[in-house]
C-alpha cells in the first residue's frame, strides 16, 4: 500500500511539474520536422560520442535489431510516427501517417488531471504482425490497420477504414500472425475485448457483435491508473488470449489476468480469470519465449512470473520486490539475454531480472539526468526507454546495448526527439512497446501536462484553449 501510494505520487510529481508556458510548435507537421533535423543536430546525446556517425554497422549482422519504430501520438487527428532504426540501433528521420482516428487521454483517479506520462494507463497501442500494423484510437472507439513497405518500413499505407472497437476507449491490441487476427481491448464505459480478422488486402473485418466485457465500473475516459485494463496479448502460440486487469487495493477492488481461450481459430467467450496471490496492480506484460510463463509488472511492488495452468488460471512463480521502486509498469524481454527489462517513470534505472527465478541481475542506475523511464523495447543487441522528461529535462529515448549478454546492459545513447520535449513539454509520451523480430514496436503519445489543463468548476478537466486547434475537447 505504501509503495502503491508513492506509484500516485511518482505520476503527481510528473504532472506538477511539466507546466511550461506552450509553444506555437505543437503541431504533428512540427514534429516531424524536429524528428527529422535530430541527425544533424546530434550533440543533444551526450553519451553517443563518435558513436553514431560515419562509424560502419557492426559486423553482426545476424542478430536481428529493429528496422523501424513506431508510436502513435494520440493527438485528436491521431497519427502513427515510424521512425528508421540504423544499423548501429539509433534513431533516425521518420513519417507521420494519419489514422482517420482520434486520441484521447485518461484522466487520475486522484485530482481527475489529464493522466501523464501515461496517457492509456497501457501496453500495446500499436502492434505489428508480418507487414501489417495496427493502431488504437481510443478518441474515437476504433482500429486503423496499414501495411508496411517492404522496401521502406517507415512506408505506411492504411487499409480500408478505422473499425468499430465495440467498446469505449481501446489502448491496447494484440495481433497473431497465426490466426490474422487482431483483438483490442477497450477500458472505458465500456470495457472489454473484442477480435477481427486481418488481412493485407481487406483490412479488418469484425468478428465478434459485443465486446467480451470486463465489468470494471469505468467511464469515458477511465479515471486511472488503477482499475483499468493494462494490456491484451496473445500467447506465443495463438492458443489464448491474456489480458491484464488493475485492481485498486484502495478500494478493495481486485485486479486480475484474464484469459479466452483460443477454440477453432476463434477467441472463444469462456473467460477465465485469476488474481495471482501478492499481485494488485498488474500492467505491463512480456511473454516468456518458449514458455507458457508469462511476466508482468506490478505497480505496487515489481514485478513477477506468473505461471499458467492448464485450466489457465495464473500463480506467481516468482517475484521481484524492487526496494527503491516508485512505479514499476513496463517490461521487454531480450532474446538475446533471455532475461526481463523493467522500468520506473519516477527512479531512472533500468532493472534486469531473471524470469525464472526473480533474482534481481542487475540494476543500472542511469547519471544521464532523466528524472525516469517508462515503456521500453528490446530488439536484437539494445533495449530501447523512454524518458518522459519533465520542464527542465527533455524528453528521451535512452538506447541500451545487452550485445556483451545478461548483466551487461550499458547505456549508449540518449536521443532526445526534439518537439516532444524541453520547450514542449507539456507533452508526454508514453511509450508502448512490444518487439517483433522485424520491427520494434513503441507507441508514443502525446498529452498536455495536468497542470495545463486544471480541472473545471464541474471537476472535469479541460484542454489548454491553445489546443483548441489541434486537439478536440475530449471530456465534453
Ligand atoms: C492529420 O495528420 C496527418 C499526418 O499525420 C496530416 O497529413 C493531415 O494533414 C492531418 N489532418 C488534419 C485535418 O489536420
Ligand atoms: C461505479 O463507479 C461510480 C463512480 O463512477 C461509483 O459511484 C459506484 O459506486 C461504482 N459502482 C460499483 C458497483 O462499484
Ligand atoms: C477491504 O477489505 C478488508 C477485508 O475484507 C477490510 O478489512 C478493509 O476494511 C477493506 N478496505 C476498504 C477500503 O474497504
Ligand atoms: C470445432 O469445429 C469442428 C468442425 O467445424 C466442430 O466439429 C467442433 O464442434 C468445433 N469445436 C468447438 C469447441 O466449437
Ligand atoms: C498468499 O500469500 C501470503 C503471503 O504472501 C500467504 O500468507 C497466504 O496464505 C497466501 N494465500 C494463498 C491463498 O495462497
Ligand atoms: C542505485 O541507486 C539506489 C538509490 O536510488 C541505490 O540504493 C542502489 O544501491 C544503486 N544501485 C547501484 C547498482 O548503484
Ligand atoms: C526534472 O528531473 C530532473 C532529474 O530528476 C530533476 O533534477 C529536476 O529537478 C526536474 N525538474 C523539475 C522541474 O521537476
Amino acid at each position: 500500500m505504501v509503495q502503491l501510494l508513492s506509484l500516485l505520487a511518482g505520476l503527481a510529481l510528473i504532472c506538477a511539474t511539466s507546466a511550461v508556458p506552450l509553444s506555437e510548435t505543437n503541431s504533428l507537421a512540427a514534429r516531424e520536422i524536429e524528428i527529422e533535423e535530430f541527425e544533424a543536430r546530434g550533440p543533444s546525446c551526450e553519451s553517443r560520442g563518435g558513436h553514431h556517425k560515419g562509424k560502419p554497422a557492426p559486423a553482426a549482422a545476424a542478430i536481428t535489431n529493429a528496422k523501424a519504430v513506431y508510436f502513435i501520438t494520440n493527438a485528436a487527428n491521431n497519427s502513427v510516427v515510424a521512425l528508421k532504426v540504423n544499423a548501429d540501433g539509433s534513431l533516425s528521420d521518420g513519417s507521420v501517417t494519419a489514422t482517420g482516428g482520434a486520441g484521447m487521454s485518461g484522466v487520475l483517479i486522484a485530482g481527475g488531471a489529464v493522466a501523464a506520462p501515461d496517457a492509456l494507463f497501457s501496453q500495446g497501442a500499436v502492434k505489428v504482425a508480418g507487414n501489417m500494423l495496427v493502431a488504437v484510437n481510443p478518441g474515437s472507439n476504433t482500429i486503423s490497420m496499414f501495411t508496411i513497405d517492404a522496401a521502406d518500413a517507415t512506408k505506411l499505407t492504411m487499409v480500408g477504414q478505422p473499425a468499430d472497437t465495440l467498446g469505449e476507449f481501446p489502448m491496447s491490441v494484440s495481433l497473431s500472425a497465426k490466426l490474422n487476427q487482431a483483438c483490442v481491448a477497450n477500458s472505458g464505459a465500456k470495457a472489454g475485448i473484442a477480435c477481427f480478422s486481418m488481412s493485407a488486402t481487406e483490412g479488418l473485418k469484425a468478428l465478434d457483435t459485443a465486446v467480451r466485457p470486463f465489468n470494471i465500473n469505468q467511464t469515458t475516459p477511465p479515471a486511472g491508473p488503477e482499475n483499468t485494463v493494462s494490456q491484451t496479448f496473445f500467447n506465443e502460440d495463438s492458443t489464448a488470449l491474456l489480458t491484464t486487469v488493475k485492481g485498486n487495493p484502495a478500494v478493495n477492488n481486485t485486479g486480475f489476468l484474464s484469459i479466452f481461450p483460443v477454440v477453432n481459430n476463434t477467441v472463444s467467450t469462456n473467460e477465465a480469470r485469476s488474481s495471482p496471490n501478492g499481485t494488485a496492480v498488474l500492467f505491463g506484460t512480456a511473454l516468456i519465449p518458449n514458455s507458457k510463463n508469462v511476466f508482468v509488472t506490478d505497480a505496487s511492488f515489481g514485478s513477477a512470473t506468473l505461471a499458467i495452468s492448464s485450466k489457465n488460471i495464473a500463480t506467481v512463480k516468482a517475484s521481484t520486490k524492487i526496494l527503491d521502486q516508485k512505479a514499476t509498469c513496463w517490461a521487454a524481454i531480450s532474446d538475446l539475454t533471455k532475461t526481463a527489462f523493467v522500468t520506473d517513470v519516477a527512479n531512472n534505472h533500468l532493472v534486469e531480472i531473471d524470469v525464472n527465478n526473480g533474482n534481481l541481475i542487475k540494476e543500472l542506475n542511469s547519471t544521464n539526468g532523466n528524472p525516469g523511464m517508462i515503456d521500453l523495447v528490446s530488439a536484437g543487441k539494445f533495449i530501447y526507454a523512454l524518458s518522459p522528461g519533465n520542464a527542465t529535462v527533455a524528453s528521451a529515448v535512452t538506447v541500451f546495448d545487452v550485445s556483451g549478454g545478461r548483466g551487461t546492459a550499458k547505456e549508449v545513447q540518449n536521443f532526445k526527439p526534439a518537439g516532444v520535449t524541453s520547450k514542449n513539454s507539456c507533452y508526454r509520451i508514453v511509450f508502448e512497446a512490444r518487439k517483433d523480430p522485424l520491427y520494434l514496436i513503441l507507441s508514443l503519445a502525446e498529452q498536455p501536462a495536468a497542470a495545463q489543463c486544471p480541472p473545471t468548476t464541474d471537476g472535469k478537466p479541460t484542454w489548454h484553449p491553445s489546443y483548441d486547434s489541434l486537439l478536440r475537447k475530449l471530456w465534453v
